[in-house]
């Protein structure tokens, strides 16, 4: 173990952290861009003397994020943004290895869960870094003696984004909030490639199924459900989609996948996953005629999707056949069962994205946090998304990490794209 002074906090078991940091080592393997943006962050100290509280899902890509962040010359700390994704593993190693202070145990109650969150909040942040936009609601909310403190914040995901626009177009939002999921090198591959493999690998994890001829409902063809789609197709299953979008339903037929209504798709599915960000897509009337032997669950970020007191109040019985499964008896002795007390599956019964999908995903975090320090005076409270320019190269130090090249306009092509005059 390093002889770095243990940062304060509450994980499950700091005697985890040598497996911990053989494990963020061969995730940061799989994570050029940061690495490289860690290097740098290393020489120039962009974020020098910077509280920075970070609510992200405690995995080994977050730990190298946090290690980037400290690179900078940051004081972070990070806590958990849902109680069942943390790895306890990577959160030791972070605290005994690493000298960054942590809040997350995976399994925590409610209440643990949100005193963690306060515990983020106490360390006074000039920063934020939310996926979901947790601390930002709790400043808002019951610290906002604290708003005047905060100069910035970041945003990963969709629901997040979502709620911190509802909240600027309420006039409530205090500072200004750059939005890393709508980067470009952010939901066009996390949410999709990212959510796509995970989810599956979560639902195989937490029970074996094979897809190969089942019937497999995607709630919702956003990025997260068309990457899903693709996914579970191509492990043989029969994709039938959910929208109530009429272009992204068009989508889903033209991509070669059955559309129909939740209420004729309850009947024929054998596995049901959401990730709509929206609730109750899956609620007791379609309980009441799934077949035996469902299997329900979700990938979107809260675990309002399925209506879980509806499904309690049906059944007769409740077993836990493996870790991560409910099995709820219906009165007519069908049973249904539900994946990781309806949470986001990937990360619960899984590990998350892969890392090297992380690694784009987090560059933006770190580039964020950089441009949300040099920048915050000019900002407005409001949701930014992040600078074309950071996007862009992103994606450039990417490519030349996978050792892929590509072309460039010539002159001639560049003039004759500004051009409007000539023709054939
Ligand atoms: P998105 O906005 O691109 O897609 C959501 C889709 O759901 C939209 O097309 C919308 O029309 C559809 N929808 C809404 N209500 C519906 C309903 N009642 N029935 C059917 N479809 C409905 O969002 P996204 O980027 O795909 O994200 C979806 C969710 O997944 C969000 O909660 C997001 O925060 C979360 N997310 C999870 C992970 C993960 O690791 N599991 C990663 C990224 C995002
Ligand atoms: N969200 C989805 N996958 C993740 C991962 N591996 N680490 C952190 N956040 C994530």
């Amino acid at each position: 173990m390093s002889t770095t002074a243990v940062a304060k906090h509450h994980v499950k078991d700091l005697s985890l952290a040598p497996e911990g940091v053989r494990r963020i080592e061969w995730a940061d393997r799989d994570m050029p861009v940061l690495a490289r943006i860690r290097e740098r962050f290393a020489r120039e100290r962009p974020l020098e003397g910077l509280r920075i509280s970070a609510c992200l899902h405690v995995t080994t890509e977050t730990a190298n994020l946090m290690r980037t962040l400290k690179a900078g010359g940051a004081d972070v700390v990070l806590c958990a943004s849902n109680p069942l994704s943390t790895q306890d593993s990577a959160a030791a190693a972070l605290v005994a290895e690493y000298g960054i202070g942590v809040f997350a145990i995976k399994g925590e109650d409610h209440d643990t869960y949100y005193s963690h969150l306060y515990a983020a909040v106490d360390h006074r942040p000039q920063i934020t870094m939310d996926d979901g936009a947790d601390v930002i609601g709790i400043l808002h909310a019951h610290r906002r003696e604290q708003l005047g403190d905060i100069l910035a914040a970041t945003e990963e995901t969709t629901t997040g984004v979502i709620r911190l626009k509802a909240m600027e177009a309420d006039g409530v939002l205090s500072f200004p909030v750059i939005a890393v999921n709508e980067a470009q090198t952010k939901h066009l591959f996390d949410n999709r490639y990212g959510t796509g493999q995970s989810t599956v690998d979560g639902i195989v994890r937490a029970t074996n199924v094979l897809l190969a001829g089942r019937t497999f409902v995607v709630g919702g063809y956003g990025w997260c459900g068309r990457g899903l789609a693709d996914r579970a197709r191509g492990m043989g299953a029969h994709v039938v989609v959910l929208e109530v979008d009429p272009l992204r339903a068009l989508q889903a037929v033209m991509d070669g996948f059955r559309v129909m209504p939740v209420e004729d798709a309850a009947r024929i599915g054998d596995i049901f996953c959401t990730a709509t960000g929206n609730k109750h897509i899956l609620r007791g009337e379609h309980f009441e005629v799934m077949k035996n032997d469902a299997i329900v669950c979700n990938t979107g970020h809260f675990n309002v999707e399925i209506d879980i007191p509806a499904l309690e109040a049906l059944a007769t019985e409740r077993t836990k056949p493996r870790e991560f499964i409910e099995q709820f008896t219906m009165a007519d002795g069908r049973h249904i069962h539900l994946l990781a007390d309806g949470r986001l599956v990937n990360l619960a019964a899984a590990e998350g994205h892969p890392a090297s999908v992380m690694d784009m995903s987090f560059a933006n975090q770190a580039l964020a946090a950089e441009y949300a320090a040099r920048n915050h005076g000019t900002l407005e409270p409001k949701v930014y998304v992040v600078p074309e320019e950071i996007d862009k190269e992103i994606a450039r130090l990417k490519l030349e990490a996978l050792g892929v090249r590509c072309d460039t306009l010539t002159d001639e092509q560049a003039a004759y794209l500004g051009s409007w005059d000539e023709g054939t």
